[in-house]
Order: C-alpha cells, then sequence, then structure tokens
C-alpha cells in the first residue's frame, strides 16, 4: 500500500493555549466521599439523612452488635458538637457500632491510621474506656486501642491503629457494659510518610497527577448550581473544621460531607501543579429543580456577589485581607494562584439568570479585572441555551464560554473543524464538559481526532477537560467516565490514556498538515430494521398501530418486556398508534432500527420525566442528542394520544394529537476517520515537533511525514493501539495502553504504519531553532 503523505508547514499558524488540558472534578458518582477523599468512615458525621436517599438516616453505613433485647444506640441531636453537625448517636454498653465504608474499609499492612471522633461521656457512666478496632470482614481482630474519654463536655479522641494483613475490613467501636457515650464525627484516615493524616487517596491523586492537568475544576457540573437555592454549592460552608462545615444533599443522589471542600480543592492543585478554575452559580440554581427554577432574590444577591469576591481573596488575596487570613489560618499563607472563575453551569438563559449572570460578572471584573470569567452555553452543542448564552455573552464581552458535550463518536469524526471557522474575536472556548459516549476503543479514538482539532484551534479554544473524571463501581450515576475505580483499583479508559497523552507531550506552537487525503466513512441512515418499544414502569394499550399503510394487531405494552411491531423499511417509515396509559405515571421509549454502524433513531416519550420528550440517534449502540427535549403536556391514565412517528433520510418527526413535538435531522455527513496534527517546541538540540495521528480504521495506514524546510534527525512515537473498536467497557481499565511504536526515518521523512484503530504521538527532532 503506497504511503500517505503528510507535510508539515514550517512556518507556525498559532500559540498552543498554555492551559488547554485540565480535568473536571464533580462529586459524582461516589468522586470524592467514596473516592477521592481519603476518609474511610462511611458517614462517621452520623449526618445523612432521608432527604439524601429515601431510607437513609444517621445509622446509615453503621452495624450494631449487642447482645441487650433494648435499644441501646440512639440518634440524637441536642446540644451538638457544632450547629452544622446537629447529629450524633447515644451508645450504652455492651454494644459495638461497625462500620465498613464504602464495601469494606481499606487499611493495608503496614499502614498506619489514624482514629479520631468526638465523644461525651454520661456523667452517671462507670468509665470512660472505650475500644476501638480494625478487623477483617468477617470479624477477627487484628489491631486495637482502647481510648479514655474525658469526663465533661464534647472531647476530641485520638488514636493510631494499624492496617490488617487482610487489607479490607471494618472499624469497630467498642462500648463496654456500663459506658453510656455520646459519638460523633467518627474519622479513621490513613497516614501519610510524615505521619499526617491523608486528605486524598493516593493512588487515585497519582492517576489524576499523570494527566499533568493544567487546571482543575471544581466543584461540577450541576453540583455547583445545586438543586434548590438551599443546595447552591456555597464555598464558605465547605471550608474551615470538618464538623462545622455546612453539609449538603448530593443532587447526584447521595450525600456531600464536603470533606474535601474549598479549601482541599486548592491543595489539591497545588499538588497537582495545575491552577484552580473554581466555578459558582450564577445567582441561580439548577433549572431543573423540581418546581422550576429559583434564582436568589434581589435583595440578597448583594450578598451572594460578596460571596464570590471573598472566594478569589481566599484564593489569592494576601494574608492581610480577611480571606486571605482565613486560609493562612488554615495553613497556606502563600496565595494560589486563580485565573479562572466560572459563573453557571448549563443555566437556562432566561431573564433572573442574566441580571444576576451580570451583577457577578461586573463585579469580578471590576474588582479583579485579570480573572477571566467564564460564562455558559446550555447542555449541548445545539439548540435554544447554546445560542442564547453565546449570544448573551458575546453581548457582555465576557472572556471565555463554556461548552458541554455528550456525543456519539460517530459526531465526534463529523466535526473535527468545528472550531476552524470560530469567530477569533468574540469569547474564546473552554470545553468544560465533553466525551464521545462509550468506555470503548472506539470513544477514545474519536476524542483522540477530536483533540487535535481543539489543539489546532487553541487561539479560540483556551481550556478543555472530559467529563466526568472518577466514578467508584457500583456507585455511579454518570457514565462513560475517565477512571472507574473500586476501594482497590484503579480502573483508567482508554479515554484515560488518551487524555495522558495530550497532556504528556505538548508545543507551543501550531502548525498546519497538509495531507495527501484522509479517511472517510459515509455515514447513512439504516434502511432496514425493527421498531421496539420499551417500558420501564406501568402499562399500556396500543390501538389503531398502523405502520408504512399496513394495520398491525392491537398491542398491550408491559413494564420490563419488550414490544416489537417487527422489522420494516426504515426510510419512509410511518408508525401510527394510539397510546393509552392503561397504569403508571410516566411514559415509553420507541426505539427504530438496531446496533450497527448505520445511524438509528430513539425516541423517549415521557419516559424520563412524563411532561419531556427527547429523541436520539445512535450508532453502534451508543445514543448522541439530534433534538432538544421539548416540554410536553404528558401521558395521563385512560387519556388517549395518537402519535405519529416519520422517519426520512435522517430526519425524525415526532407528533402528538397532531402537534409536531419533534422535526430534527441527524447530520449524514461523512465520518473523518483519519486525523493530523503538528506542534513544534524548542529542545536542549533544536527542534521537536510533536505530531499527533488518529487511525480510527480497520486498516494499517502507513504514512511519510515531512517537516516542510528541515530534516527529521530522531523520532520516538507512543502508540495507543491494539483493542478493536468495540473493546473496552465501563467500569473497567482500558484493554491497551500507551507503548512505544515503531517508526524509521528515511530521505528525509520519518515513517510510520499506523496500526488499525490506533492514535500515535510521534516526537520528531530537527536541527536549529524553530
Ligand atoms: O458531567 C456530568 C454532568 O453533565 C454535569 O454535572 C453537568 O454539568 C452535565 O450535565
Amino acid at each position: 500500500m503506497s504511503r500517505l503523505d503528510i507535510v508539515v508547514d514550517a512556518a507556525p499558524e498559532v500559540e498552543v493555549a498554555p492551559d488547554l488540558w485540565g480535568i473536571f472534578l464533580e462529586d459524582l458518582n461516589y468522586a470524592l466521599d467514596g473516592g477521592l477523599n481519603a476518609e474511610l468512615v462511611r458517614n462517621g458525621d452520623f449526618e445523612y439523612t432521608a432527604g439524601d436517599v429515601p431510607g437513609w438516616g444517621p445509622l446509615t453505613g453503621w452495624g450494631v452488635e449487642t447482645p441487650s433485647p433494648t435499644r441501646t444506640v440512639w440518634p440524637r441531636t441536642e446540644d451538638p458538637v457544632s450547629e452544622n453537625n446537629a447529629v450524633h448517636i447515644r451508645v450504652e454498653g455492651p454494644t459495638v457500632l461497625r462500620n465498613e465504608g464504602w464495601e469494606g474499609i481499606r487499611a493495608r499492612s503496614g499502614e498506619r491510621l489514624r482514629l479520631r471522633f468526638a465523644a461525651r461521656l454520661l456523667p452517671d457512666a462507670t468509665q470512660g474506656l472505650v475500644w476501638v478496632r480494625v478487623a477483617g470482614r468477617d470479624g477477627e481482630l487484628t489491631t486495637a486501642a482502647a481510648v479514655a474519654v474525658p469526663a465533661g463536655d464534647w472531647s476530641w479522641c485520638e488514636t493510631t491503629l494499624d492496617g490488617i494483613a487482610t487489607g479490607t475490613g471494618q472499624l469497630r467501636i467498642d462500648v463496654p457494659d456500663g459506658v453510656v457515650v455520646d459519638i460523633d464525627c467518627v474519622s479513621l484516615r490513613p497516614l501519610d510518610d510524615a505521619g499526617r493524616p491523608r486528605l486524598f487517596r493516593p493512588d487515585l491523586v497519582a492517576a489524576l497527577a499523570a494527566l499533568e492537568p493544567s487546571f482543575v475544576r471544581f466543584p461540577g457540573g450541576c453540583l455547583a448550581h445545586g438543586v434548590g437555592l438551599d443546595n447552591i454549592y456555597d464555598w464558605k460552608g465547605s471550608v474551615g473544621p470538618l464538623h462545622e462545615r455546612r453539609q449538603l444533599s448530593n443532587p447526584w443522589g447521595y450525600h456531600q460531607s464536603r470533606a474535601i471542600g474549598y479549601y482541599e480543592f486548592f491543595l489539591l492543585c497545588e499538588e497537582l501543579g495545575a491552577r484552580p478554575l473554581p466555578v459558582v452559580a450564577a445567582g441561580v440554581c439548577c433549572q431543573n429543580t423540581p418546581g422550576g427554577p429559583r434564582a436568589v432574590p434581589l435583595s440578597e444577591m448583594p450578598a451572594y456577589v460578596q460571596d464570590v469576591l471573598d472566594l478569589i481573596e481566599f484564593a489569592r488575596g494576601g494574608a492581610d485581607t480577611e480571606w486571605g487570613a482565613r486560609r493562612a489560618e488554615l495553613g497556606h499563607p502563600e496565595p494560589f494562584e486563580l485565573r479562572y472563575l466560572g459563573v453557571g453551569n448549563e443555566d437556562e438563559i432566561t431573564p433572573d439568570f442574566r441580571d444576576r449572570y451580570a451583577r457577578i460578572e461586573d463585579a469580578v471584573r471590576g474588582a479583579h479585572p485579570d480573572v477571566a470569567v467564564i460564562g455558559t452555553s446550555g447542555p449541548s452543542w445545539f439548540g435554544r441555551d447554546h445560542e442564547a448564552g453565546w449570544a448573551f455573552a458575546r453581548e457582555r464581552g465576557t472572556a471565555i464560554v463554556d461548552e458541554h458535550y455528550y456525543e456519539t463518536p460517530m459526531w465526534f469524526h463529523q466535526n473535527l473543524h468545528r472550531y476552524d471557522d470560530a469567530d477569533r474575536s468574540g469569547p474564546a472556548v473552554y470545553l468544560g464538559e465533553y466525551a464521545a459516549r462509550s468506555s470503548r476503543m472506539r470513544s477514545a479514538l474519536a476524542e483522540a481526532a477530536y483533540m487535535i482539532g481543539l489543539e489546532r484551534n487553541s487561539d479560540v479554544v483556551r481550556l478543555a477537560s472530559y467529563a466526568p473524571l472518577l466514578a467508584r463501581v457500583g456507585h455511579t450515576q454518570w457514565q462513560p467516565d475517565l477512571i472507574y475505580f473500586d476501594g482497590e483499583r484503579v480502573l483508567p479508559t482508554a479515554s484515560y490514556h488518551v487524555q495522558r497523552m495530550f497532556s504528556a507531550e505538548r508545543g507551543d506552537r501550531v502548525h498546519g498538515v497538509r495531507t495527501g487525503g484522509g479517511r472517510e466513512v459515509p455515514v447513512s441512515q439504516a434502511s432496514r430494521g425493527p421498531v421496539n418499544f420499551r417500558l420501564a414502569t406501568g402499562r399500556f394499550a396500543l390501538t389503531e398501530v398502523n405502520v408504512n399503510g399496513e394495520k398491525l394487531p392491537d398491542q398491550t405494552l408491559a413494564a420490563g418486556v419488550p414490544l416489537s411491531l417487527g422489522r420494516f423499511g426504515l426510510d419512509g417509515l410511518d408508525v401510527r398508534f394510539v397510546a393509552e396509559r392503561l397504569e403508571g405515571e410516566k411514559g415509553f421509549n420507541l426505539d427504530i432500527g438496531e446496533d450497527g454502524p448505520e445511524t438509528t433513531f430513539s425516541i423517549d416519550m415521557g419516559n424520563w420525566r412524563n411532561d419531556f420528550v427527547t429523541a436520539k440517534r445512535s450508532q453502534y449502540g451508543i445514543h448522541g442528542d439530534i433534538a432538544e427535549g421539548v416540554i410536553w403536556r404528558g401521558f395521563a391514565t385512560r387519556a388517549a394520544v395518537a402519535m405519529r412517528v416519520l422517519v426520512t433520510s435522517g430526519r425524525l418527526r415526532v407528533w402528538a394529537d397532531d402537534a409536531l413535538l419533534i422535526d430534527a435531522t441527524a447530520s449524514l455527513e461523512p465520518e473523518q476517520r483519519f486525523a493530523a496534527g503538528a506542534m513544534s517546541r524548542r529542545s536542549a538540540d533544536g527542534t521537536e515537533h510533536v505530531v499527533r495521528l488518529v487511525n480510527a480504521t480497520d486498516d494499517t495506514l502507513p504514512v511519510a511525514i515531512r517537516l516542510d524546510g528541515r530534516a527529521p534527525e530522531a523520532v520516538r512515537t507512543v502508540v495507543l493501539a491494539g483493542a478493536g473498536p468495540d473493546e473496552g467497557a465501563a467500569f473497567d481499565a482500558s484493554p491497551v495502553e500507551p507503548r512505544t511504536g515503531d517508526a524509521e526515518l528515511a530521505d528525509g521523512t520519518v515513517r510510520l504504519d499506523l496500526e488499525p484503530w490506533s492514535f500515535t504521538v510521534a516526537v520528531i527532532g530537527s536541527a536549529g531553532a524553530s
């Protein structure tokens, strides 16, 4: 096969954005509590509530062992350790309290652990000795210490324990007969080499450090603006002694201890050598809050804006400022280098949003003109809030706009040139959340190809962070994720390796790349396939069913039982039916076509929220958005709705009772499955060119790279390859890791054989400055 010529232009085009590759840290998927937070005890302060998860309460995560037939453990709120830590427990011995953390307490042999808790001995208790042990999960004793609880009010009790041979176990607090004690804020943390309790789980920090992020975004995502005004992430409530922090419900369906709060976030940034990129709510909570969006009352906005300014001062104010002094008091007199501030997250661009956003941005501009404010532009690359967010940012002269999109690998390969013609005179772009859905190799390579486009356009795309970052196996609310983990293991995905390969070899200036052709793969709509209904809950009657003019029998759609209307020609597919809900509270899904290389469609007709209709396209079973969600009146039980679905050459239309709800067209542009990008940088011996190459096809692609006006003298390559496009899965490590590849220097060119489904980074040295 002949080699594809790749010529790297001599003159650089633009500077590479220095902070381009960063990470996105949100307490989603147990990323922090149960993850990065080194705390081993779950619900150690008994603050879990039914508001976090129905059925949860102060004793969630705890087991109680007692020989007594009467109750010996009571949750109480009288005279708490602190106002923000309202609940503690009273324990009457003989009783053992047991905590297994998240699937077992990880306490390895050779490790030392610090146990700390608040306790208050009841005056009539005969003695104050409490035994604490870390034991194997089957209960065998491996390490123990006695802790004397002093008489009087709340005291902090502390001891050190050894790790255990089994590595994973349980913490046992043994309150002997005759002792009645109040207990709160139980914490068990491994000690670091200097004997200090760890803040962060070291193997996860190592995985993040290997990404060499230029910045860390925190605290989200949805978590930043919260569900309801009370749930907005208030930074002040996240700093200071742990027991005084305001704990919050986690919008992802669990609890936020906020043990990794704003101060720890800044420390993490420092440890990673990354800039902090905090995101504050724009004075409005999430628009999906039940009951509708809400805004901070105008009378409270001055205080809200002041809080934002105080956050900046907390990060970088001198120790002679109020909040700089607070930071110094916490142990960090030197300022953290804060240059970016996100305001808002995927918000609906309402008048309330505009008003409050403007107040915050004006205040930050006035007080800290060197902080780049980052505005927001909705949850997708298209649609109402995307357009309105961008228009608003342009109008206001906002420095940077945050874009978010989670799409199919196909979408990424179709949009490699998205930013080539972006307006360079307006706000720059922060691609704050993106991922090609799935944890398979094809998604990782689609991201790599797309990232080449981000880098090429890094005069306008200044920052980018894949999302979400971390996900604990068994506690995941969002997929795909960059790094899966459990109590023992860190499981980096192929996407993680791609991110790492971008960070590890960066250049300073982007060079144009000319290629003698690409690898275009045509995209089509599936021509024949099944039409299937899915129902999660309830029951529907489907009558007057007609597909492509052919009358079909009436059907009953039952929860959990997929229903197929049969296989049909799909171009021009016309499905009509009357849907009547017999039981339940939601709607159903309708899937058209079967998984494979061609475009298929999926309609969510009120299944997520009864009042919401969305449509997706998919390829290889991986979904992406084609239409904005539409608010609809929803199904009512025993009310018939006449529906029609029409599919023609990538266009999908959905009607309910003659109202057109969805009219969306899936792009059938070909996929660009080959991508190449180049940058240069100075090296000790001259110049190095970093060339990135993606071959997302089934064939080996031989290439010959020439540096215009230069003779390559040395080359080394790193390659991610060796797995098929559909290898790799959520909750698992990537099937392959980056390795050194082969390259040949001949006739002034670098010759490489790009493996099928591969990403290659070639570093080419040449003499002389660039
Ligand atoms: O990354 C997961 C979530 O996706 C973020 O919290 C939110 O901003 C987006 O919708």
